[in-house]
């Protein structure tokens, strides 16, 4: 089915009134913005259809929506893991298309349900991203990075695989911040986490937001998480993101597919 270009609309406009009722000039300029991307399936089906959102930086924008809506299709193509076509996704205002793609990953990081983590010990593992770009963290460095994902010092000399998955995850999270990023993408980060350890990176993630003003792009099923932390909610259903709204709103969503999935959810 086309998308109902109206919801589209509709959402931006949503989008846009979270940012003026911020209040913040930083938290109305825009990190990413999204114009009609669009994904087909080999098989010529729609993945994602005339996507259009905008980020707003220093925020936690939270994705949700039915399984095989194309969420983590979206996700992958803001960092190009996915590569979308050109003129759709711009990150500062510029095509990440035209950006070394290395560059456009360190500036944008990314986190899995899953953490995988590299041979070695915990530092080895944090270490990792700037060695590639021949700088060497010191300890301090390590500390830093393994404190701002709620580790502390104990952790550095500690091998990948005695660690738990909660850990591991925090681990993966501060291999990724050791990049410096601007930008933070999490694909069901917490998912195969106890409730302490979920609670945890969400901490970390609402810090981050806060205090270094990471902007955050989070897919999660639980629609409890994303009521904690997101600033705002985009609704993805058939590859369309048929709503924008804060998450005290959600019961508040218009489309059918959408109010469905909000009540099956909750
Ligand atoms: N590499 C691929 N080749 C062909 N189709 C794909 C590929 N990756 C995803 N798809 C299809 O694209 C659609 C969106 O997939 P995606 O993984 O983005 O959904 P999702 O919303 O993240 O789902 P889930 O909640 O189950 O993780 C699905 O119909 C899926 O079958
Ligand atoms: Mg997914």
């Amino acid at each position: 089915m086309a998308p109902s270009l109206s919801f589209q609309e509709e959402s931006r406009e949503h989008l846009l009134s979270v940012d003026e009722e911020a209040g913040d000039g930083d938290h109305r300029e825009v990190k990413f913005e999204v114009r009609d991307l669009v994904k087909e399936s080999l098989t010529g089906s729609t993945i994602l259809d005339k996507v259009n959102v905008d980020i707003p930086r220093a925020s936690i924008v939270g994705i949700i929506g039915p399984s095989g809506s194309g969420k983590s299709t979206f996700l992958r193509s803001l960092n190009r893991l996915w590569e979308p076509p050109v003129g759709s996704v711009f990150l500062d205002g510029q095509d990440i298309c035209q950006m070394d793609v290395l560059t456009l990953r360190r500036r944008v990081g990314m986190l899995f349900q899953l953490p995988a983590l590299f041979e070695g010990t915990v530092a080895d593992n944090v270490r990792y991203g700037p060695q590639l770009r021949g700088k060497k963290l010191s300890d301090q460095e390590v500390y830093k990075f393994l404190g701002l994902a709620d580790l502390d010092a104990s952790f550095y000399d500690k091998n990948h695989n005695e660690l738990s998955i909660g850990q591991a995850q925090r681990v993966a999270l501060a291999r990724t911040l050791a990049n410096e990023p601007e930008v933070l993408l999490l694909d069901e980060p917490t998912s195969a986490l106890d409730p302490i350890s979920t609670q945890n990176i969400e901490s970390v993630l609402l810090k981050l937001k806060n205090s270094v003003g990471m902007t955050i792009v989070m897919v999660s099923h639980s629609i409890k998480q994303i009521q904690r932390i997101a600033d705002v909610v985009c609704l993805l259903v058939n590859g369309s993101v048929v709503e924008v709204l804060k998450p005290d709103q959600l019961s508040e969503a218009k489309h059918p597919m959408a109010l469905t999935f909000l009540q099956l959810s909750s």
